[in-house]
């Protein structure tokens, strides 16, 4: 079974005697049955990349006509991939599936937060009622390359929706249901989005999430916005504008079931998916149907060892990538059986997630650092209430997993049985990249261990120079893989700017994230280096707060940072200055943090405001995040010969020694 390993290093330096790594081996009978068992699988892959994708595209996904080269890279760094091959995402997702014994499977699995609230629907189900919904948004004037803005709770019919659109070649934008009238505004104006696909409410912790009410706010002033389709969850008496906003239902009346699938180019447009980034613009990620069916399809099978018997559950929101790639896209198009939860992991009591894993018998199951941080400290008694012994494989992803949480889960949830798959990747990546494969890979609690087959990663210098093992750098993607984003919506220059112009001279991939490989050749990530937070798992830029803070009234000046958290692994802590005529107030303080709630969404609201009369600034006025850091950390300064005015950090230790 799994072995663990200290002390057993050839290297006999003093560090690494005191230091006890344990090695977790992949269990023989795990291995055995495995997508993949044998670790050549790495070696056949970087003997020849281009055919190793090429193998995997031709054999893994159908197409309707084949593709005539695997890469083009004539013009860099707008790489495409598959070149003249035709598809469609939906045709994999459901009619390959609908032709086989697997017409009658699940295809989802839904639990509501109610209890009772259980659907089941097959595939053959879910091919009727996304061509039927297809059809519908047909009926609407929605054409090939319209932008559709999905802004759901987690009901099948989102799934359907993200479909629907894809399959008639629809671009759709799914934007999270936490987030607010105001960011979900910005997003349909950004993508000029002809339809918005909502939903009456949805349950969220016992209280109803009144989704309808925002999208009237939203659509205040969105002036593209042509149609709003609504699903009935809840029954709740919502506003209904005339001619604009239809009933779910309504809207489908008399259509057809059936609906051939647009027949696309690898390269044609699938989704949109905004992020954070360093500005405060949230960037819009451009996805494919090509490269990304590719690139989800394997790595969830490979990953996660998806076979027909698995009942697989990522816990993951829709309106995330994670929820894209690996609880619609990536398993249905292996035909999986997906389970989808409503409602929050605690509610009505903390040992829900684990209530449901046993009721269902999920198989494989994919979630967050933060989560399983949170359920650390509840205590052990709520998992050991319940029957987890169908689990067979863990997940992670998000942000680093603590060896401490890595341990947890692995002895309280996987019952020192399942192999713990810790996956990096993001947004733009598509596809997961860094992550051990189940059966082959001995794992390192805390490492997300080594680059996917066929994938390049590496940790460079500042000067773009490869670093030695175990120093610290920037983690690069030195080749391109099939499920890379083609480009940031409507802003080609800030794509080439943002991701390819870290080294000059050089076309790697800046991921944003710093890294250090070990002697193994491991891979440690150390989290962002540039100004995105991770809170829970979720991407937030300090800017985007900071913006929005500097819109108050009273605000005159901002500088948000991140501030070490036990589970949610980061919260933002935003120091401001008021503008002359204010006084700092525990009610402007509350007013503060409720205006960034409603300006972004709850996941935005800063866990503290600072109030100093001066930011430290440079010479050339750029805020000194890094001093901010320090004084909340308590740690030392470093260099502050740069700084314009050393009584700012003085008055900014006081406050926040008053503070505590
Ligand atoms: O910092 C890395 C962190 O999450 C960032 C990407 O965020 P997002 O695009 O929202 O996608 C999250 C889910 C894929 C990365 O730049 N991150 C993601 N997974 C890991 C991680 N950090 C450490 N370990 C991971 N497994």
């Amino acid at each position: 079974m799994i072995k663990r390993r200290g002390l057993m290093k050839k290297d006999k330096s003093i560090e690494s005697l005191l230091k006890v790594e344990e090695v977790y081996e992949p269990p023989k009978e795990f291995r055995e049955k495995a997508w993949v068992k044998d670790e050549s699988i790495y070696e056949k892959a970087e003997k020849d990349w281009i055919a190793f994708w090429d193998e995997i595209a031709r054999t893994e996904v159908e197409w309707f006509e084949p593709y005539k080269k695997v890469l083009d890279d004539s013009n860099a760094p707008f790489y495409k991939w598959f070149i003249g091959g035709k598809i469609n995402i939906t045709h994999n997702c459901l009619d390959r599936h609908v032709k086989t014994w697997r017409k009658n499977k699940a295809a989802i699995i839904w639990q509501g937060e109610p209890e009772n609230d259980k659907r089941v629907i097959t595939y053959y189900e879910l091919y009727r009622r996304v061509c039927r919904f297809a059809n519908a948004l047909k009926n609407l004037g929605v054409r090939k390359g319209d932008r559709v803005t999905i802004y759901m709770g987690m009901v099948p019919e989102l799934v359907v929706a993200m479909l629907a659109c894809a399959r008639i070649g629809a671009i759709h934008s799914v934007v999270f249901g936490g987030f607010s009238s105001m960011a979900l505004r910005d997003r349909i104006n950004d993508a000029k989005a002809k339809v918005v696909i909502t939903m009456d409410g949805f349950y969220r912790r016992g209280k109803i999430v009144e989704t309808k009410k925002i999208v009237d706010e939203a659509l205040e002033d969105a002036p593209s916005v042509e149609h709003v389709i609504v699903y009935d969850r809840l029954g709740l008496d919502v506003n209904m504008v005339e001619d604009r906003d239809f009933w779910w239902d309504d809207v489908q009346y008399g259509s057809s079931w059936k609906c051939e699938p647009e027949v696309m180019d690898s390269e044609d447009p699938l989704f949109i998916l905004y992020t954070s980034g360093t500005t405060g613009k949230p960037k819009g990620v451009l996805h494919v149907h090509g490269g990304y069916n590719v690139g989800t399809h394997i790595t969830t099978k490979w990953i996660f060892d998806i076979k027909d018997d698995d009942i697989y559950w990522c816990t993951a929101d829709i309106g995330w990538i994670t929820g894209h790639s690996y609880v619609v896209y990536g398993p249905l198009s292996n035909g999986a059986t997906v389970l989808m939860y409503e409602g929050a992991p605690d509610y009505p009591k903390p040992d829900r997630w684990w209530s449901i894993i046993e009721y269902y018998g999920v198989t494989v199951f994919y979630t967050a650092p933060t989560a399983i941080r949170y359920f650390m400290r509840l205590g052990e008694e709520w998992p050991k209430k319940h029957d987890l012994s169908s689990l067979r494989l863990l997940g992670t992803v998000g942000e680093p997993i603590n060896p401490e949480a890595w341990k947890w889960y692995y002895r309280v949830i996987g019952g020192e049985r399942c192999p713990i798959v810790d996956t990096w990747w993001q947004t733009e990546t598509g596809m997961i990249m860094i992550t051990p494969l189940p059966g082959v890979t001995k794992l390192k609690p805390g490492s997300a261990t080594k680059p996917f087959p066929g994938i390049k990663a590496e940790v460079w210098d500042d000067e773009g120079n490869p670093c030695p093992p175990n120093v610290g750098g920037k983690l690069v993607i030195t080749r391109p893989w099939p499920s890379m984003l083609r480009t940031l919506w409507g802003d080609p220059d800030r794509y080439i700017k943002t991701y390819w112009s870290a080294f000059e001279g050089k076309l790697v991939y800046f991921t944003g994230d710093g890294a250090k490989i070990d002697e193994d050749g491991y891979f440690w990530i150390m989290g962002r280096i540039d100004d995105v937070l991770n809170v829970s798992g979720h991407r937030l830029g300090t800017m985007e707060l900071e913006s929005v803070l500097v819109a108050h009234k009273a605000v005159s000046e901002a500088a948000v940072i991140g501030k070490p958290h036990d589970i949610k692994g980061e919260v933002p802590v935003a120091f401001v200055v008021l503008k002359d005529g204010y006084e700092p107030s525990v009610e402007l303080k509350r007013e503060l943090r409720e205006w960034v709630r409603k300006k972004i969404g709850p996941i935005a609201t800063p866990e503290e405001i600072i109030f100093v009369t001066k930011l430290p600034k440079t010479r050339s006025g750029k805020i000194m995040r890094r001093l901010l850091r320090a004084v909340l950390a308590g740690q030392p300064l470093g260099d502050v010969t740069t700084l314009e005015d050393e009584k700012a950090l003085e008055e900014i230790k006081k406050s926040y020694e008053e503070l505590k």
